[in-house]
Parts: C-alpha cells; structure tokens; sequence
C-alpha cells in the first residue's frame, strides 16, 4: 500500500472516531462495525522451538537494584548519561525503524506471552475499545483483539516501519477488530474519554513517559483502565551478562554513528533506572488512582546460546558493535560471551528468568 493511501486511511479513521464519538460514545459496537472492513484472509505461522511460560512467582514491589556502575576484570566503566534525552530519544526511536524484522523474529514470541498477562491484568470486555501505546509489530493488539470479539482496538507506534509490520500481521492472526495507525503517545489524535482501556507492552519510551501519560489520561473513559509492563536489562540475567562482556570486549574507537547510539541507549537506560519508582507518582500526577505494580518472573527458553545472542545481535546498534570489530576482538567477544552465558544451558536448552514489571492504574 502506498503511504499516501494509508495516510489518507489514517484521516478517514480519525474521522470516523470524532463521528462515532460525538453521536454516542458509549458505542462500542457501532465502531467495530464501522472499523470492519480491515477484513483479511487467513494464514498461519509457526514459530518453532520457542517457549516461554509465566512462572507463577510473582514479586511485590521492585527488587532491582539501581547499578549503573559495572566492574570488570579489564575495565570499569561507569554509565553516566551524556545526552540530552530528547536527541537519545530521536536516535534510539531511529533505531526502531531498523529493528523491525529482528523483533518480530526473535523478540515478539516472548512478548507475546508478556502480552497476554498484560491483557489479562486489563480486564477486557468484549465489545470494548481498546488502545495499544507502542504496539510494535502489534502483539498486544492481536491478542487483546481476540479478547473482545466485538469490540475494537487500535495500535499506534512513532514507528511507520512497525505500523507497516503490524498491518502485515493482520492476516496471519486472522483479527477483523485491529487497526494501526502512526501516531505517538505523547500526542493523541483522539477526543477525550474515549477508550474503555489502555494498554502498553514495554512501548511507552522514557523521555516521552510523563507526556503520554497525561494524553492517555485524557483519551481514557472515567471508568476506563491503564495496565501498562516495562522492564530493565539489569534485571535479566543473560541480558545482564551479555552488557558486562559487550563493554569490555567492544571497540575503543567506535564511528561517531556507534559512538552516538550507544550513548543514546546509556542515556536513556541510566533514566529508566532513576524512573523506575517515580512511575507511580508520574501516573498519580496524571489523575489515575489504584496504582499498584507487580513484578512477575516469566520462564523463557530457547533452542541454544547462539538463538539467544542472535536475538541480540541482530538488532542494529548491536550488529554494529561487532561489524566495527576486527576479526580477532569479535571471536575473542562472542567466545567470551558464549562461555559466561554456558550457565544458563540446562539439558541441552537454554534457559533464563526474565521479570517484567506491570502496573495497573485506573481513572475511577
Ligand atoms: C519494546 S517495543 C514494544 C513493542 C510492542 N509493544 C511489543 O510488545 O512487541 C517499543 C515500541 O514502542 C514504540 N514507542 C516508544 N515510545 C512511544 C510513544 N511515546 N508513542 C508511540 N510509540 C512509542 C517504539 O517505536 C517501539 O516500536
């Protein structure tokens, strides 16, 4: 499809939002019908050898420790924001748009069960409209889209590649009720009160956290309901792993793009980690009540080492950090890496905990 003909969807559907709203705003139904003709074939796909499963563990409160000073064996290197966070932003969102097929690849089919905890955090009815806030590929959309039969739901993402992506998904999971649109959560193109609720898959970024929330806040319905999960490297084991060795092992001389990028990431990881417990306070200040967060302990397996760091290294800025390596650094990084990550290989898989924080807000 062209971009012009989307973009002119795009408006029709905006169009159709107000209509439907200013007539009667409790008509879900009426939008579903209204929306249907995003009507697609069939077709399946099989994600082999993948697994994941919620372990049923779940943690109160936060136990991450805010560490963003890494000692190593060779070099200490200490993680201070250099960037202002509105050009981290610019690079990192950047970064999405390349990062398209490696996440649907290797990413979604562990978000996919992320998604469906935060779908059922939300407590959908059918019939309800929905809005997904950074939907990515559009996995929450999807699944929470098979929960409300009826009802309709909308994905937007700042990413036009992963709104792309996600609209070629629509077939695959055979959804009528699903709807993507470029557009980002600070800056809602919607009328007031209008969502029964609001979800976000980890796809709400910093810097633009405090000004989504306060559009979501007012796009929501008074008995409307935000469930939003996010998570931080430090957190998970092999991540962690694989971010102590990467900067040990990587060039000293990045290009000025790698150089960039990696500050932008360091940046705006460094804010997450500060964020972490001003959340609450941040959705509080926007007008939601009953804000309560739960850490949960997702099991994730993989075929082998090599699936787990092929999904991270077949994202673009990591890709980069091995392509500015010579040949010796890179066999000296991943032997290194596939040494210390041989701790998470139980009976020939590869095996790790993964915690994902979700937190509940309401208007009501
Ligand atoms: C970690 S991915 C998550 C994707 C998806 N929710 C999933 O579960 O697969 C983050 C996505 O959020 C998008 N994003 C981040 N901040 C956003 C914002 N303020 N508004 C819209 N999209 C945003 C990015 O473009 C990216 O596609």
């Amino acid at each position: 499809m062209q971009r012009k003909h989307i973009q002119s969807v795009e408006r029709s559907i905006h169009q159709k939002l107000k209509t439907v709203t200013r007539r009667d705003p409790r008509s879900e139904e009426k939008e579903a019908l209204l929306f249907g003709w995003t009507i697609v074939k069939p077709s399946h796909e099989d994600i082999a050898g993948w697994e994941a499963d919620r372990s049923g563990h779940t943690i109160s409160g936060s136990e991450r420790t805010n560490r963003r000073t890494i000692h190593s064996n060779r070099k200490m290197v200490t993680q201070e924001p250099s960037m202002n966070v509105e050009e981290a932003e610019e690079i990192v969102q950047g970064l999405w748009d390349l990062d398209v097929s490696a996440w649907n690849t290797h990413w979604v089919p562990i978000f996919r069960v992320f998604s469906q905890e935060l779908v059922r955090k939300a407590q959908l009815h059918p019939g309800q409209l929905i809005l997904d806030v950074g939907t990515g590929t559009g996995i929450a959309a999807f699944v929470a889209a098979k929960r409300i039969q009826r009802g309709f739901v909308i994905g937007i993402d700042r990413s036009y590649k992963m709104i792309v992506a996600a609209r070629a998904d629509v077939e695959r999971y055979q959804c009528r009720n699903v709807f993507f649109i470029e557009m980002g959560g600070d800056r809602l193109l919607f009328p007031d009160k209008l969502f029964a609720r609001v979800i976000s898959n980890c796809g709400i970024s910093i810097g633009t956290f405090p000004q989504t929330v306060k559009e979501i806040s007012r796009a929501i319905r008074d008995d409307g309901i935000l469930v939003l999960s996010d998570f931080h490297l430090i957190d998970v084991a092999p991540h962690r792993i694989f971010s102590e060795i990467l900067r040990v092992y990587r060039t000293d001389n990045p290009s000025r793009r790698l150089r960039r990028r990696r500050e932008a990431l360091a940046t705006l990881e460094s804010i997450g980690n500060r964020y972490t417990d001003s959340k609450e306070a941040i959705l509080q200040n926007a007008g939601f009540k009953r804000i309560t967060k739960q850490t949960e302990v997702f099991r994730i397996t993989l075929p082998s080492t090599q699936d787990y760091l092929r999904m991270r290294f077949q994202r673009a800025a990591l890709r980069q950090e091995l392509v500015e390596l010579p040949p010796v650094g890179r066999r000296k990084l991943l032997k290194e890496l596939r040494k210390r990550l041989a701790v998470h290989m139980h009976r020939g898989r590869f095996k790790f905990e993964w915690k994902v924080n979700f937190i509940f807000a309401a208007k009501w």
